[in-house]
Order: structure tokens, then C-alpha cells, then sequence
């Protein structure tokens, strides 16, 4: 446990001490904090941004659990957001030289990681933001102020199996490769990266709900399926709906086209540039595919996780 905590501010260690754990995939340890299981070093993070962070009206979170689309959504809402300052055509465009956790920065890896407080006061409006941080735990000043939150979620089934393939690939070679079943297990009992990720999904679900104009509540697959009309609705919830003018010109076309997996796995800054923590960007695109569950998870697993949907997220109205 010493090694795990080693680094961390002392204020962080010994709250660590205090808190419920389990044996971790990528640390040694997991932690139960306010509700929800996070590495050391994000937790030392969340309280950074917690204590210091203080949201505009104007702003804009993009908000998942890990493996659900995160990239993608990026992508997405900076084209839309800065699609006049940096046109979706232009052979200039951000998103082809950069990867889209470098443009847009979540608050737990980079802003706030290693306990610092970051100047954000000099960031041009509307400032988009990241985080994997459920809604609970949010710093208060996201939640009262008019600011603009998008979540992305998609069906556990595959984001469980996109999670397992991620976690061992990034493993440190000081731990052993997580056998699927020991990492299906703690899935269903909630133990994983933000999770459980029942709750992190009612959580911004609820709010969607309550407060439409607030949170915006996206399905991976289903911006698979239909990206044009999911665009367009994603711009009018940001207030910067397409216009008559754009949509004949094919912008919408474009930045799904920019966006899109085909696209931003093969260029060069994704092929063998690093990103988030040092990590290859490449391992961040793998198959994006609907359903990839399948080759998997065996149809016993499958039952049980659908199941424990059934339960969880039974009666909330949030069906995959
Ligand atoms: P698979 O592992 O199923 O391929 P996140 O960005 O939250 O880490 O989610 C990762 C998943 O999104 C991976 O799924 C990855 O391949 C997929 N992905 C990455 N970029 C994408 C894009 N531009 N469009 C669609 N899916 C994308």
C-alpha cells in the first residue's frame, strides 16, 4: 500500500488509509471514494479540482465513464464548438495534428493531476472541459451555474470488454494480466474505474431528465447509427445550432467525417503519438464497433450482465 501512495500529499495518504479498497488493475489498489472506485492519483486530483475549480455560464463539460465513447465526443464538440475559428475543411484543422485529449483536457489527468491548481482564467470562451467524475461529485459551481454538460454512454456490455482489452493493455509490467473473468466479476459488483457504472449513468441520466437544457444525454451507438441528426442536436444544446448555409455546404457532413474512427486512427498523431499520462494514443482506437461483446464474452457472462442491467437500471427509463 506504501508504494501506492508514495508521491501522493499527505493530506490525500491519509484519507486513502481511511477508505475502503480492492486490488486494482492498473494500481494495486482501487479506493471507494464518495461513492465511486478511483486510483490514488485521481483522487488526489478530484480533491484539487473540487477545492479550486470555479465554472463559467459558458462553459462546457463533456462528461463519461472511461471506455464509453470519450474520444470520440471530444472530437465532436470542439469541431462543432470551434468550427469558426477553425474551419472543418481547413487541411489546417487541430484534430490532424493533434489528439483530441490533447484539445480538450479532462480535469482529473492533466488539469488537476499531481495536486496542482491550474490558471483557467485566461482560456478563451466557452471553455470545454472533460471529466470522468460522476455527477454527485462534480464541483459544486458546475452544478448551480448555467454551464453546459454532454455525456456519452454506451452499452455496458461492450464497454465492459473495451475496458478489459484497455486496462491490460496499459498495465504496468509490475502486475499481472486480469484474467476476464476476475475482471467481469468486479464489473457486476460496480468495482471499476468511476464506477459503479450504474450509478455514474443514473446520476446524469436524472439530471437530463430534470434539467434538459443542462445535461445532454448521448448513447455511443446511437451516434453510430444516425451521426447527422445527433450532431445537429448536440450543436443546438451547445447554442450554436448549423445553419441553412452550412448544412448546403456539407459542414455537418464534414466534421462526422473529421470525427470519425476511419479517420483519426490512421493519422499520424494517433498511429504514434502520446497523449493522456504518457500513454499511446493508438491503443485509444481499437474496433469501435456495436455489438463487439460478442466475440468475448461468453453467453453465460452475457446473462449475467444483462441482468444485473435489469436490475440497476430498471425503472429509469435508460434502456441499450
Ligand atoms: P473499442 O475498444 O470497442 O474499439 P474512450 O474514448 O472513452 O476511451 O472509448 C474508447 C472506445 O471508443 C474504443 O472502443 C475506441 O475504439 C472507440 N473510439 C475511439 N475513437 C472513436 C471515434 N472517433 N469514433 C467512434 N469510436 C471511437
Amino acid at each position: 500500500i506504501q508504494e501506492d501512495l508514495e508521491n501522493l500529499d499527505p493530506e490525500c495518504k491519509e484519507l486513502l488509509l481511511s477508505l475502503p479498497r480492492e486490488k486494482g488493475f492498473r494500481t494495486p489498489y482501487i479506493y471507494f471514494f464518495q461513492g465511486f472506485w478511483c486510483q490514488p492519483k485521481e483522487i488526489e486530483a478530484i480533491i484539487s479540482f473540487q477545492k479550486h475549480f470555479r465554472a463559467r455560464d459558458t462553459d462546457v463539460v463533456l462528461a463519461s465513464i472511461p471506455k464509453s465513447g470519450t474520444t470520440w465526443l471530444k472530437a465532436l464538440a470542439f469541431s462543432i464548438m470551434n468550427r469558426k475559428h477553425f474551419p472543418v475543411f481547413s487541411d489546417h484543422h487541430p484534430l490532424l495534428v493533434s489528439n483530441p485529449h490533447d484539445l480538450v483536457s479532462f480535469f482529473e489527468y492533466k488539469l488537476y493531476a499531481g495536486n496542482q491548481v491550474p490558471e483557467l482564467s485566461e482560456l478563451s470562451e466557452p471553455r470545454l472541459f472533460a471529466t470522468h467524475i460522476p455527477f454527485p461529485s462534480l464541483q459544486e459551481s458546475i452544478k448551480k451555474s448555467s454551464c453546459r454538460i454532454i455525456y456519452i454512454c454506451r452499452n455496458p456490455l461492450d464497454t465492459f470488454v473495451s475496458s478489459w482489452i484497455y486496462s491490460n493493455k496499459l498495465r504496468p509490467e509490475t502486475l499481472p494480466p486480469v484474467p476476464l473473468e476476475d475482471a467481469f466479476q468486479k464489473y457486476c459488483k460496480g468495482v471499476i474505474g468511476f464506477g459503479p457504472f450504474w450509478d455514474h449513468m443514473l446520476g446524469y441520466w436524472k439530471e437530463s431528465l430534470e434539467r434538459p437544457d443542462k445535461v445532454l444525454f448521448l448513447k455511443y451507438d446511437d451516434l453510430k447509427q444516425d451521426i447527422t441528426s445527433h450532431l445537429k442536436k448536440t450543436a443546438t444544446f451547445l447554442g450554436c445550432p448549423f445553419s441553412v448555409e452550412e448544412e448546403r455546404e456539407g459542414v455537418i457532413e464534414g466534421i462526422a467525417k473529421l470525427c470519425s474512427f476511419e479517420n483519426l486512427k490512421d493519422l499520424e498523431v494517433n498511429k504514434s503519438g502520446k497523449s493522456i499520462k504518457n500513454f499511446e494514443n493508438k491503443h485509444l482506437f481499437r474496433k469501435a464497433e456495436t455489438g463487439d461483446w460478442v466475440n468475448y464474452l461468453p453467453p453465460s457472462m452475457a446473462r449475467k450482465l444483462a441482468q444485473v442491467m435489469k436490475d440497476k437500471l430498471g425503472g429509469s427509463g435508460l434502456q441499450f
